[in-house]
């Protein structure tokens, strides 16, 4: 089939759980659980893992241990942590805490750019600036966020147009990669294809990442129109964990089990062992304390209760 045909072979999985997933937990968990999950993940195979945010303790309090929770990670030449800046003060406490590159973020629409950063569109472009300016002088790398792509909580649908305008106006502001925020999860096929076409016009396919939440089901859907497309990178969370506070209704991410399922059975290489996966989302959800939404880990823990109930029965019967 042509579609899958012009797959790539290899893609980079971007974990963004113990970031985009806790962020939106109404239990904080503890320092030492957020880095027994990261180690999990890295136990994976997992290689690029956003580990928390240096925002404002008082916007997002689940996440005010960043310096913590890095001191306490692995350090590792072949595993890249990242986490949120929003602005210089985040910026020198990144740099304070070590990290070797910075994620900034911002919206396509105003409405939720006032309510995620307390800015315009416009100042958040020029801050994102400021910030990607200092990161890379001090030799940090810069991915760059842009959210609410395909739809907002407050204003509806995103129109292509401007997307590609702000998308347009970030180009040069030094990002390795930008990653595009379906942020409520309303995207759908049809639009991922005008959207990945009209940005690939102003960058090229392997700066762009695709950052899809799951709230209706579509991420899965849309990653892999992304990929049938030339995408080499998506972002998922472990169990399917995340959600934006400052958007309402916005679910879980994509879960990482589910993307990997996907891939390996589609015979593309990503460098990540699934039962390792299931690990740590085992691990997620006992520290979490409910059901994780993934479906393949939810599939992977149903049959391996299935094979323990089982060998019990034999046990009792022999
Ligand atoms: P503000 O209140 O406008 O900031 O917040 P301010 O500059 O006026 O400062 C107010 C206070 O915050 C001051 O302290 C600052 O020092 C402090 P005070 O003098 O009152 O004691 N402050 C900071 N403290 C620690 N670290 C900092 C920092 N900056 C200021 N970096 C701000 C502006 C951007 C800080 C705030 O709005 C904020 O932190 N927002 C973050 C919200 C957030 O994290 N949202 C979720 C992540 S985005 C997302 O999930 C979407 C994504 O996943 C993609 C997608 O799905 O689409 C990425
Ligand atoms: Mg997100």
């Amino acid at each position: 089939m042509s579609l899958l045909g012009s797959a790539p072979k290899r893609v980079d999985v971007y974990e963004v759980g113990p970031r985009d997933g806790l962020q939106n937990e109404l239990r904080t968990l503890a320092t030492a659980d957020k880095a027994r999950l990261i180690e999990a993940l890295i136990n994976s195979g997992m290689k690029r893992i956003e580990v928390s945010s240096f925002v404002s303790p008082r916007w997002i309090p689940q996440l005010a241990d960043a310096e913590k929770l890095i001191a306490l990670l692995p350090r590792r030449d072949d595993v890249t942590f990242t986490a949120l800046v929003p602005n210089l003060k985040g910026l020198e406490r990144a740099k304070a805490a070590g990290l070797q590159e910075a994620a900034v973020f911002l919206s396509v629409t105003e409405s939720h750019s006032r309510k995620n950063i307390n800015k315009s569109v416009a100042e958040a472009i020029s801050t994102a600036r400021e910030v990607a300016e200092g990161a890379r002088k001090s030799g940090m790398k810069v991915r760059c966020y842009l959210s609410t792509v395909w739809g907002c909580p407050y204003e509806g649908l995103t129109p292509v147009g401007k997307v590609v305008e702000v998308v347009k106006q970030l180009a040069d502001i030094g990002f390795y990669q930008l990653s595009l925020g379906d942020t409520i999860g309303v995207g759908t096929p049809t639009q991922t294809a005008e959207l990945v076409t009209e940005i690939g016009k102003v960058l090229p396919l392997p700066q762009i990442a695709l950052h899809l939440h799951d709230t209706r089901g579509t991420a899965l859907a849309n990653a892999l129109i992304g990929l049938s497309m030339g995408i080499t990178t998506f972002d998922s969370s472990i169990g399917g964990l995340g959600g934006c506070p400052y958007a309402p209704g916005a679910a879980g991410n994509l879960a990482t089990e589910d993307l990997v399922y996907m891939l390996n059975g589609m015979g593309v290489q990503t460098g990540i062992d699934l039962n390792r996966l299931v690990e740590a989302g085992e691990l997620a959800q006992e520290l979490i304390g409910r059901k994780l939404s993934g479906k393949y880990l939810q599939a992977a823990l149903g049959e391996r209760e299935k094979q323990a109930s089982r060998a019990r029965n034999e046990r009792v019967v022999s």
